[in-house]
């Protein structure tokens, strides 16, 4: 029983477009090329997973609509485009209207995976339990937070060496960096990285040295002793700030979409020597105007090469930029306990830590990268399996879906 049920099939423009028209009032129009190269039929489409074996080099250059027949009560819809004769191109009625790609059906099909904002000021923070990992319903809730919030705390995490690599397999495959596997946040006083001293940090993402940071970040505290003084974590969802800095300065707002900044981690002296680097604008949009993804990390920024014209305009931008990062409005500040794992949507929130006193205490956190899309892609696997429809969230990867 099909959803969805054509009423009529008409041509339109030249016989280019077929028109069809669906029982609920909703017309979609579909380009010939587009028809042809999306057929359905047992031979240009495997059934299993849906992959077009539609030799593309090898169609017409031009088709034209001179026939669309619908069958089944509407739940087929057949085209012969001529010039071919031994070919029909066959679409179900579900599938083609799940397709549409009129204005109106691209916009509903964004929107619906776009990230919802939540001010800090009103919103609880977002934790979880470790046991949660050990059923489908809690994997699938603590995952269903992280794309929601951007970020969660998962508590009681077993305060093991390497627990933080064991805890993250079971969420994603991990992902190693410059820093290896993991990598240790603990104040040693180290000359080359400010990260590894008591000092607060900037607000930044982490490894926006590569073409594509990792996405999940798990920071797991295997020490936070009371004594300790400060040390806070401080998390602003970005995606938010750049929506109010789209209102407030649209110009600003173009100028760091356009202009590159260069991003590197090179030295040759650490245990991983390493020489990783690329350009890149701070706020990344698409075919849509969307933004659908940032660079920002002061620290590893390098020196700005750009036009002439367009230094000035950067600094003036960046500098409005920031402050709204730094509005306290903007931002959600906690203290990590001893056992709590932070996992972020690093794709999505810039994060950093407060400066703070050991006081003999112990500041102890073990990290380690995740691949957010297998996150995703886990997450939805789940909601299949539990009967929990949701829809792919929008993840902050430089994809609008
Ligand atoms: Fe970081």
């Amino acid at each position: 029983m099909s959803k969805f049920k054509v009423m009529e099939v008409r041509s339109s423009r030249g016989k280019n477009i077929a028109e069809v028209f669906w029982d609920d009032g909703h017309v979609s129009r579909f380009h010939t090329i587009w028809l042809r190269c999306n057929c359905r039929c047992s031979v240009c489409c495997r059934t299993i997973v849906g992959q077009s074996l539609v030799e593309r080099s090898k169609l017409p250059c031009q088709l034209l609509v001179s026939k669309g027949t619908i069958h089944d009560d509407g739940a087929q819809i057949n085209f012969k485009l001529a010039p071919e004769t031994d070919h029909v191109t066959v679409m179900t009625s579900d599938w083609l209207r799940s397709a549409c790609y009129c204005d109106a059906c691209i916009s509903g099909m964004l929107d619906e995976r776009e990230m919802k904002f939540h001010l800090p000021s009103e919103s609880q923070l977002p934790v979880a339990e470790y046991e949660q990992l050990d059923t489908d319903k809690g994997m699938f809730e603590l995952i269903g937070t992280v794309f929601d919030r951007g970020f969660v705390v998962v508590k009681n995490v077993p305060r093991e060496d390497r627990s933080v690599i064991k805890t993250g397999k079971r969420l994603a495959p991990l992902i190693e960096t410059v820093y290896g596997e993991k990598f240790d946040v603990i104040d040693v006083k180290s000359t080359e990285n400010v990260a590894y001293t008591s000092i607060g940090l900037p607000f930044h993402m982490d490894q926006c040295i590569y073409e594509a940071p990792q996405g999940i970040l798990l920071q797991h505290a295997l020490r936070f002793d009371d004594e300790v003084e400060g040390g806070n974590s401080l998390i602003v969802d970005m995606f938010h700030v750049l929506d109010i800095f789209r209102k407030q300065s649209p110009d600003d707002f173009r100028v760091l979409s356009r202009v590159p900044v260069p991003f590197s981690t090179i030295d040759y002296e650490i245990p991983l020597p390493a020489h990783v680097v690329t350009r890149k604008p701070i706020i990344s949009l698409d075919y849509d105007d969307k933004v659908v993804g940032f660079n920002f990390n002061p620290g590893t920024e390098e020196t700005l090469r750009v036009h002439e014209d367009d230094v000035e305009p950067f600094y003036r931008a960046y500098v409005r930029l920031e402050k709204l990062i730094y509005d306290p409005k903007n931002r959600l500040k906690f203290r990590l306990r001893s056992g709590d794992m932070l996992c972020i949507n690093n794709r999505r929130m810039v994060h950093t830590r407060e400066g703070f006193k050991t006081n003999g205490g112990v500041r102890h956190l073990q990290a380690c990268y995740i691949n957010i899309e297998d996150l995703r892609s886990k997450y939805m696997v789940l909601s299949r399996k539990l009967n929990r429809p949701v829809v792919a969230p929008k993840i902050g990867n430089c994809s609008s879906i």
